[in-house]
């Protein structure tokens, strides 16, 4: 009997070669989307010690959903679940060396023990970019637009997408004037995060138990469904207005249901979501004003945000907006047409490799239509051809395997006429 798979570790993906192209794809387009608006790439380890991660990032992450153990030392070690800390203590440990403002992004993965669910793995990637060393909402403004022009760049409109933009400064002050003891606001902002995870009737409860009277329960619910709230917010009319100079006003919606579930944020919160509201969150960030000076260094206030690459995925499948990629990285299949012409067949393969073409080359003469076919199901867009003829007048035929079409050329005019064209990446 055959031994059994090994089975993988439940919420992690294999990323075979068709996964994987469009990881790379994704990732291609943060890093052209980050560069554009001047943003460096930087990356931090995916191990750090809990006791990062307790300063600031809440109960949930840090309890019931890090992968935590401790090393040979003894010491309490969790792989990632996300960056904004990691950021900091690298902002912190070179604060007097750095220019400000900080424009940094990255892209790598991250772990977070959740129920796996639609959009929700155990091991994941998020792209970070993040802003630091400036306060003005012009700076938030820039973050939020980045995000939008990130979605243009994937070919989602403001119709299918929006960016639901709050600020937990302007919630503290309402909750205030709720009469809410500012020393239990955290247990209130949660509260507003799980909303759209309960049912009415289990929320309201919850609101009950946190000691909310009836009256002060129905204006929280007014004002959570007041969506011109944010007119009372300097940053957030400020915020709107840079979104409308960076041309991306349309993506932008006031919500004032968004608080985030981390606890580190203090002004701008925001979250990316798909406008049927079909899926989680696409994306979330915000501002957050102590997290540096919280792991060490002084008070230095950031804003950015994170986005999965699987909710992204599932999303541009669900509007049939996937990139048709082909893992293949050839460009050209070198035919063996028969053995006793290997020599040759490697020789012209290097050739065009070294003028920069991908070139793969068939291992052993076979038929010709089985090396065809081959071609066609790796989706290698040519196939060059060089036979005993061919060798004799100095040609080789190169096949276009979507038009069909094949035509002789030199070594020197196929060289000329494949760096010529646009290879499908
Ligand atoms: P977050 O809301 O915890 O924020 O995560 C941001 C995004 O990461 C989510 O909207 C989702 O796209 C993705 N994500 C989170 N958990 C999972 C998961 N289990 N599986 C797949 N994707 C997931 C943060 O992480 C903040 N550090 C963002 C930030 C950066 N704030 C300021 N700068």
């Amino acid at each position: 009997m055959a031994t059994q798979t090994i089975q993988p570790v439940k919420g992690t993906r294999d990323f075979y070669p068709d996964l994987m192209a469009f990881r790379t794809w994704l990732y291609d387009k943060v890093r052209v989307v980050s560069r554009r608006f001047g943003y460096e790439e930087y990356e931090a380890p995916m191990l750090e010690r809990l006791e990062l991660y307790a300063a600031k990032s809440g109960e949930e992450l840090v309890k019931e959903q890090s992968y935590v153990f401790a090393d040979r030392g003894g010491d309490e070690i969790t792989l990632r679940p996300e960056l904004t800390p990691s950021l900091a203590r690298m902002i912190a440990q070179r604060q007097g060396e750095l220019v400000l403002p900080v424009r940094w992004f990255s892209f790598g993965p991250f772990w977070r023990y959740e129920r796996p669910q639609r959009g929700r793995s155990r091991e994941f990637f998020q792209w970070n970019i993040d802003l630091l060393g400036a306060e003005t909402p012009a700076a938030d403004g820039e973050i939020v637009s980045i995000s939008a022009e990130f979605f243009r760049t994937l070919g989602l409109s403001s119709s299918e997408v929006a960016i639901h933009v709050n600020s937990r400064r302007l919630m503290e002050r309402k909750l205030d004037e709720i009469g809410v003891d500012p020393a239990r606001r955290v247990e209130f902002l949660h509260l507003i995060d799980r909303r759209d995870r309960l049912s009415p009737d289990k929320w309201r409860e919850w609101a009950r138990d946190l000691g909310l009277a009836q009256a002060q329960l129905d204006r929280l619910e007014a004002l959570l469904a007041d969506h011109d709230l944010w007119q009372e917010s300097d940053e957030l009319r400020q915020v709107f207005d840079t979104a409308q100079a960076f041309g991306v006003r349309d993506y932008l919606v006031y919500d004032a249901g968004i608080v985030r579930g981390l606890d580190y944020y203090t002004g701008v919160v925001f979250e990316g979501h798909d406008r049927e509201d079909f899926f989680r969150a696409l994306f979330g960030g915000g501002r957050y004003d102590n997290l540096v000076g919280d792991v060490g260094g002084d008070r230095l206030s950031g804003v950015g945000f994170a986005m999965g690459d699987v909710i992204v995925e599932l999303l541009l499948e669900r509007l049939g907006k996937l990139p048709d990629l082909r893992p293949t990285p050839s460009d050209v299949l070198v035919i063996l047409f028969d053995e006793e012409l290997y020599g040759p067949t490697v020789a012209l393969a290097s050739r065009l490799r070294a003028a920069g073409i991908n070139a793969e080359q068939v291992l052993e003469a076979g038929r010709l239509g089985k090396q065809l076919r081959y071609a066609d199901r790796k989706g290698i867009p040519y196939v060059a051809i060089l036979g005993p003829d061919e060798l004799a007048a100095g040609h080789i035929v190169l096949k276009n395997m979507s038009t069909g079409e094949q035509e002789a050329y030199t070594e020197k005019a196929l060289i000329e006429h494949m760096q010529s064209r646009e290879f499908v990446p």
